[in-house]
């Protein structure tokens, strides 16, 4: 399968490795600054050309899948182009930052007929796919509420890397990039969600337009609660990433420093138990990143193939992202909001912390 490459910056050494352990034929790497491409070209001793127009590179090289890996704020109309061309495409989170944008993705796609996912790559983490058995098997009965946790550290030197990070325009706060894989998961084991009521905050990064810090109470279109806490302020580093689920028989807890490790497990079958699940699902990935790219390639390249949904669908990037907007417009609005929205933007949020 020919394989492209848009977007060659900090996240793209995941995607070039994901790339090459599933075999994909790499037909062109493609970044406006040039070297950025050329970096992974020589790393990996790649023949494929380098292109700065991807416009270009689909015309030339005519790809089967591309994965965009730029700035999120560029996601959606790269993404239509390449649609528009016939590719299948596979986009890093969030899918766009905007419910028009995304909209107009999956309409794009159903219209040409090709498949796109979007990179929550942590769903493919042993410890999640263990969960995610387990309550397939209706091990927890009927769910009580779902809770997600994410506190980390970004400091200044993180978004003086890259400028776009922390802008409305191109990113959005930190629920909207760093946040937004809890969420994801958050959503997809606590189901349709029907309102949120969100507390965004920026505390203590006014290099940033975003919220460094955002917290929700979550209404699940089936009567469950979830809770949501996402930080960026922890100091002096990353603490952890937690996702827990009570239900009437079982409780389970994932944590480590981005849900890789299983800390509770107790279900009224005891089918299996904390010290035997924590041996076997427990995954020590080198960064928050984990090893989820290539597992996520693998099932995308047999969706193409197969020509069914992709474990991760456009549809459930939509609603991670939706879920974001109706916080950031709940805790601008000092009240409740209901999903699905009618439209929302990252840039409706322009000034709200002053910037
Ligand atoms: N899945 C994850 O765990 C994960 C982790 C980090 C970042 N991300 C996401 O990946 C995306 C990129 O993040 P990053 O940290 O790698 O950013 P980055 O700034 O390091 O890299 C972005 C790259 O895209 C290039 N680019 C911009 N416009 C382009 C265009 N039109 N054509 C080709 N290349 C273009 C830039 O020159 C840059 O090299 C963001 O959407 C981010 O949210 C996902």
């Amino acid at each position: 399968m020919r394989y492209a490459l848009i977007g060659c910056g900090r996240i793209a050494k995941n995607h070039v490795a994901a790339a090459i352990n599933n075999h994909l034929n790499i037909v062109g790497l493609c970044d406006i600054i040039s070297e950025n491409a050329q970096r992974y070209q020589a790393a990996n001793q790649l023949d494929c050309p380098v292109y700065t127009d991807y416009r270009q590179m689909l015309k030339e090289n005519k790809p089967d899948f591309v994965a965009i890996a730029t700035e999120s704020g560029k996601h959606a109309a790269i993404a239509l182009d390449c649609i528009k061309a016939g590719v299948n495409v596979l986009i890093e989170k969030p899918i766009a930052l905007s419910v028009a944008d995304a909209q107009a993705i999956l309409d794009a796609a159903k219209a040409a007929g090709v498949t796109v996912g979007v990179c929550h790559q942590n769903r493919f983490n042993k410890a999640v796919q263990k969960l995610r058995q387990a309550f397939d098997e209706g091990r927890f009965g009927p769910i009580y509420n779902v809770s997600a946790v994410i506190r980390w550290n970004r400091d200044e030197g993180y978004y003086k890397q890259a400028p776009w990070r922390g802008t409305w325009e191109q990113d959005g706060g930190c629920l909207m990039n760093q946040c937004i894989h809890n969420i994801d998961l958050l959503r997809w084991f606590g189901g349709e969600v029907s309102s949120v009521f969100g507390v965004t905050n920026n505390f203590c990064h006014p290099y940033i337009q975003g919220e460094d810090f955002g917290t929700a109470i979550i209404r699940f279109a089936n009567g469950a609660s979830g809770t949501l806490e996402g930080t960026v302020n922890v100091y002096p580093r990353n603490m952890e990433e937690t996702l827990t689920i009570f239900g009437e028989r079982g409780t389970a807890k994932l944590g480590g420093h981005s849900v890789n490790t299983i800390l509770e497990w107790s279900f009224a079958d005891k089918k299996d138990n904390l010290e035997s699940v924590q041996r076997e699902f427990t995954e020590d990935p080198p960064d928050i990143y984990g090893f989820g790219h290539t597992p996520l390639y693998a099932d995308f390249i047999t969706a193409i193939t197969e020509k069914r949904k992709p474990y991760v669908t456009a549809e459930d990037g939509k609603s991670a992202m939706e879920m974001v907007l109706a916080i950031y417009q709940s805790s601008k609005e000092k009240m409740e909001t209901a999903l699905p929205l009618r439209d929302c933007s990252s840039l409706d949020f322009t000034g709200l912390f002053g910037r």
